[in-house]
């Protein structure tokens, strides 16, 4: 069975521009990846496209007037156990916030049945709010984290899921009690996971549903701990590693005293192995231009996180400096450190952070002049849409697959309505209507228009329909 799109498509093409597409034709195969683009069709040249592809009596869905296709979100960083926490405890930073309220949340996973009623609400929400691909952390638990995993794979979302690795400088009711049992839970959890997949995976795809290793951050690990680590993922170097990295000045500080021979916090993870082209760095507000340079030649991605960045009175990130030195950027709700489920917040708190960064006028006169593409400006419409999508493929090594569209890749797409019905104030009727009669340059416009209001005053209810490998699994049509 193919499904052909006729209609307004959003296409991410690098951190500077992408398509608006006002009248595409797309087609997904029968396995969910795009199987063709026709870029511009005019609706007297349906029949004969479609007939010249093949497809002429194939069921077409026509996009209404304020609907549109973009690519999936990608969500970075998150934290599946820390919902219930979500909107409390802004006035903590980080190191209180994890002993006052974090920990007690998490611990609460050790039930399975608060896990399972839990992670169910928390993973149908999370595709909802348009997130096709999620980078999870679990808890330390691996019964919950299984269940967690086989919720995702259930609901039929693209994501990564680990279980923590912490076995110090935690509460003794939150801590686990050995190196050993630490790393035979994390690959208990790696088995179970790889055997849920084994049945639905294309041959030359990446499952749905992969685990990923998750050392909490340094603090929480002896080096013990982390040199396990470090060689599971030498034995096996398509595992993908999340973890924290130099969030808050407290916890670098404390970081560097329990790692007296690392020079730096990056240092800390790359003396184990743990600092990988497919290592996912959460955080990274304050990073030393060594740190960078480490990073940038081992491959590593960053997770853009600024909503916990201000909430958590982290700092703010130097995004524009790390894109202009060529790290891999993506966007991380990190929920609860941030009070919002949705990457369309993370874009919205992306955007003011960046603005935020240029007004401290920060030092960059060791960059040449010609690196300065990012740094100390604003992030534009074009950027702010790539570290959603494209960006984000690309920090969890998914950029072959996901993140924008193109034959072969799969279809993660969200389809999204500005129509006045969608309950939010009618952005469209703001933007205008494409039906009009209106130059090919202005529907480009018209689009771009739309694309620009849904970013930043979007939500939820304009997310009609996500789907994740060609699989329709959420957004407002599948709940009504
Ligand atoms: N560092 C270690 N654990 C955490 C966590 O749960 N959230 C955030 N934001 N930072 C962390
Ligand atoms: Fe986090």
């Amino acid at each position: 069975v193919t499904t052909i799109f006729y209609g307004p498509i959003i296409n991410p093409i690098s951190l500077t521009s992408y398509s608006a597409l006002p009248r595409c034709l797309l087609a997904v195969d029968a396995l969910g990846n795009v199987d063709w683009i026709v870029e511009d069709v005019a609706p007297y040249e349906l029949q004969s496209t479609l007939a010249a592809k093949g497809k002429p009596d194939a069921n077409v869905v026509d996009l209404k007037d304020g609907e549109f296709i973009i690519p999936g979100f990608i969500d970075t960083h998150t934290h599946a156990p820390q919902v219930p926490n979500m909107g409390t405890g802004g006035q903590y930073q980080l190191l209180d916030w994890l002993q006052t309220l974090t920990f007690p949340m998490e611990a609460k996973f050790e039930d399975i049945k608060f896990a399972r009623s839990t992670y169910a609400s928390v993973v149908k929400r999370t595709v909802n709010a348009g997130t096709t691909t999620c980078c999870y952390y679990g808890t330390l638990h691996l019964e919950a984290t299984k269940i967690l995993a086989d919720i995702v794979h259930s609901l039929g979302q693209r994501a990564f899921v680990g279980k923590c690795n912490m076995n110090r400088e935690s509460p003794s009711y939150y801590v686990e009690p050995s190196v050993d049992s630490s790393v035979n839970a994390t690959r208990d959890l790696i088995a179970h996971i790889r055997a849920l997949s084994q049945s639905s995976a294309a041959a030359d795809q990446e499952p749905l549903v992969q685990p990923i290793i998750t050392p909490r951050f340094a603090i929480s690990c002896t080096d013990d701990l982390l040199m396990e680590l470090g060689s599971l993922v030498s034995e096996d170097p398509s595992l993908r590693i999340q973890t924290h990295i130099s969030e808050n000045l407290s916890e670098i500080d404390f970081t560097l005293s329990l790692f007296p021979s690392a020079s730096t916090y990056a240092g800390v993870y790359d003396s184990f192995g743990l600092l990988r082209s497919n290592t996912i760095l959460a955080h990274a507000v304050h990073l030393s231009e060594d740190e960078i340079d480490l990073i940038k030649a081992r491959g590593s991605g960053i997770s853009h996180c600024p909503t916990s960045n201000f909430n958590l009175s982290s700092g703010v990130a130097p995004i524009g400096h790390y894109l202009d030195k060529g790290l891999k950027v993506g966007l991380g709700t990190d929920v609860a450190g941030g009070f919002n489920i949705s990457i369309l917040n993370a874009i919205q708190n992306a955007s003011v952070a960046a603005k935020v960064c240029s007004f401290q006028a920060r030092d960059s006169s060791t960059l040449q002049p010609a690196q300065q593409e990012f740094a100390n400006k604003a992030l534009s419409i074009p950027t702010l849409l790539y570290l959603a999508t494209a960006g984000g493929a690309a920090v969890c090594g998914l950029e072959n697959q996901v993140g924008s569209f193109a034959p072969g890749k799969s279809f993660d797409a969200l389809l999204v309505s500005v129509r006045e019905e969608a309950g939010n104030g009618g952005l469209w009727g703001l933007a205008g209507s494409l039906s009009s009669d209106v130059s090919e340059d202005e529907r480009k416009k018209l689009l771009e228009g739309w694309l620009e209001r849904f970013l930043f005053c979007g939500d939820d209810r304009n997310i009609s329909r996500v789907y994740v490998q060609g699989r329709f699994i959420g957004g407002k049509a599948f709940r009504s």
